[in-house]
Parts: structure tokens; C-alpha cells; sequence
């Protein structure tokens, strides 16, 4: 049967903001299933090179079986896009041409029950994408203090009913350790009014647990601070966001650079078309940057 791939979001915006070049050195930061990359592949030579970062090893396997039916002129690296200098220096990567970062999780994790990412479907809880990492969701949901589980869900969440559901979990633990992602769901679901359950109820505390596992607002802190250091003069950065809180920051960060001019003054979202397509797109935002 033939796979089924993440089907990858904005990809002839970010493709056509970046400007790719036949002898590029590109870098995507976020490889998942190589589906940004396989596209930038075919845009480059044999003089140009793609490197392919994610924190997700089992990803990077998909990824591997996929550009390789294309080309060979790709290293994939098992590694967090926060210690992008660190990466760059090991593996000897200088002048950097091109970096995209396409932000959120993969349809391959979103999908497989044990990793526990989705209210839909049941799982452990443990939203990790590094599973080599400690922390997970069943840590935080059945040890953290009730304010801690509050905060969390109201700063990553911005979830206007974070205490009702930090009480109730916390009242839940009391009787019997939360072990899954469908008995969280439930347990939020009963804290929440029925005349707010539009969408989910589960929606905004599992994005913000998934954000506190894999810090994943440090991490791009820390990857916007350091990636123009290795970006070569007129290389260009496309970022692709899922949620207001990530798309503050790029946007705050690309305006307050000295080093960096704004490509898109005005975000670039999908089509109704793309977005009926894969409704998975609906929240994204894409900006880019140019290193002066
Ligand atoms: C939306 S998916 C990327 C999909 C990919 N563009 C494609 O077309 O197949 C996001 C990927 O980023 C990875 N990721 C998230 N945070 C990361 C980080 N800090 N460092 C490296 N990879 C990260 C996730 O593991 C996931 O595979």
C-alpha cells in the first residue's frame, strides 16, 4: 500500500519566500516527514546540500526512506532546532543559505495512539517528541500543584476556564492516578460549560500540556536568538506557525533585529482551498526574513 505522508502546510508560499537556489545549503529544522524538504530537494543541485533536523527520531526514519528515492545529497540529524549552533559546529555546516522551521506536530505523531498527543484517540499520556526526554503529561497531569497545572493551561492554553479544570483534575488524582489521554479529555470536558464546547474542551489544555513537555516556547526563543549566526549574508529564514503565542515571538523577534529585514510585512496564510484541503493548515502563519 502506498504511505500516506504529513502533508505538508504552505509549501509553494515557503518555497517561493525562501527563493531556493540550485547550489543552496538549506536547513530544515523541522524535518518530520520530509515533506517541505523532499520539495526543496528538487530544487537543488549536486553542489547544494539539504540538512535535516528533528527531535523526533522516528520521524527522521520516515523522512530517510522518503528523500532518498529522490536524492542523495541530504544529512538528517537527530537534534532540537534550539542548539542550532551547537548542531552547525558538529557537523561542520557553514554558509547557510536557506532555513525553514514549519512549527507543531507531524500527522505521523498526531496519529499513533502511544504517543498520547491526541484527545481523540486513546493513548498513555505522554506528548513527548523526544521520547528520550523525561518529563511527560502524565507527570505534570498526576504530580504538579493545582496552581502549576492552572498557570500551565491558562499561559500555553490560554484557556479562559484553567482552574475549574485544574480542580477537577487535581479532585480526579485524589481517587486514582490519570493514566490516559481519553480520561483526561473526559475529566476536562466535565469542568467545562456546555454552552463553551464548540470546539473541544480538551483542545486548549492538550496543546498547552504539549507545549510545557517539549518546551516548546524556550526552544524557539532560543532558536530565533542564535540562527542568524549561521545564516550567510542575503540567506533567508521561512517560519511556519500554529498558534498566536509562537507567532508573537517571531514576529516581535524579526522586528527588533538589526541583522534581519521582514519579507512579508503582512503574515501569509493558507487558501480556503489549501484549508479545505487539509484542514490541518487552518491555524497556519508563514513569515520570513532576509539576513542583511
Ligand atoms: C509540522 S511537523 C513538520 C512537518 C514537515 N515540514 C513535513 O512536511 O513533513 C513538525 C516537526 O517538528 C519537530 N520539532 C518540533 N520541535 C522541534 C525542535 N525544537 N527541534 C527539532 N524538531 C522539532 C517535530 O518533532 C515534528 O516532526
Amino acid at each position: 500500500m502506498m504511505k500516506i505522508y504529513h502533508t505538508p502546510v504552505l509549501i509553494n508560499e515557503a518555497i517561493d519566500l525562501l527563493d531556493i537556489k540550485k547550489e543552496d545549503i538549506v536547513m530544515d529544522c523541522t524535518i518530520g516527514e520530509g515533506g517541505h524538504s523532499e520539495k526543496i530537494l528538487s530544487h537543488v543541485n549536486k553542489f547544494g546540500h539539504l540538512y535535516g533536523i528533528d527531535r523526533d527520531k522516528e520521524t527522521l526514519d520516515t523522512a530517510k526512506k522518503r528523500l532518498s528515492s529522490i536524492k542523495t545529497n541530504f544529512t538528517l540529524i537527530h537534534g532540537n532546532f534550539a542548539d542550532i549552533l551547537n548542531i552547525t559546529k558538529e557537523h561542520n555546516v557553514t554558509g547557510v543559505n536557506k532555513i525553514i522551521v514549519d512549527l507543531g506536530i507531524s500527522s505521523l505523531q498526531i496519529e499513533i495512539e502511544e504517543r498520547g498527543f491526541s484527545f481523540k484517540r486513546e493513548g498513555p499520556l505522554d506528548m513527548r517528541m523526544n521520547r528520550e526526554e523525561r518529563t511527560t503529561a502524565l507527570e505534570i497531569i498526576n504530580s504538579f500543584p493545582e496552581y502549576e497545572i492552572a498557570d500551565i493551561i491558562y499561559k500555553y492554553g490560554e484557556e479562559r476556564f484553567s482552574r475549574k479544570i485544574a480542580k477537577k483534575i487535581v479532585n480526579y488524582r485524589k481517587l486514582k492516578t490519570i493514566k490516559t489521554t481519553t480520561e483526561l479529555a473526559e475529566i476536562i470536558k466535565k469542568a467545562y460549560p456546555h454552552k463553551w464546547q464548540k470546539i473541544h474542551p480538551a483542545t486548549r489544555t492538550f496543546q498547552a500540556l504539549r507545549i510545557k513537555v517539549n518546551k516548546e516556547l524556550e526552544n524557539l526563543e532560543k532558536f530565533l536568538e542564535s540562527f542568524p549566526q549561521i545564516l550567510a549574508k542575503n540567506g533567508r529564514v521561512a517560519i511556519i506557525s500554529y498558534h498566536s503565542l509562537e507567532d508573537r515571538l517571531i514576529k516581535t523577534y524579526f522586528k527588533q533585529s538589526e541583522e534581519l529585514h521582514i519579507l512579508n510585512k503582512k503574515v501569509i496564510k493558507p487558501t480556503p482551498e489549501e484549508i479545505s484541503r487539509n484542514p490541518r493548515s487552518r491555524s497556519a502563519k508563514l513569515r520570513g526574513a532576509k539576513k542583511l
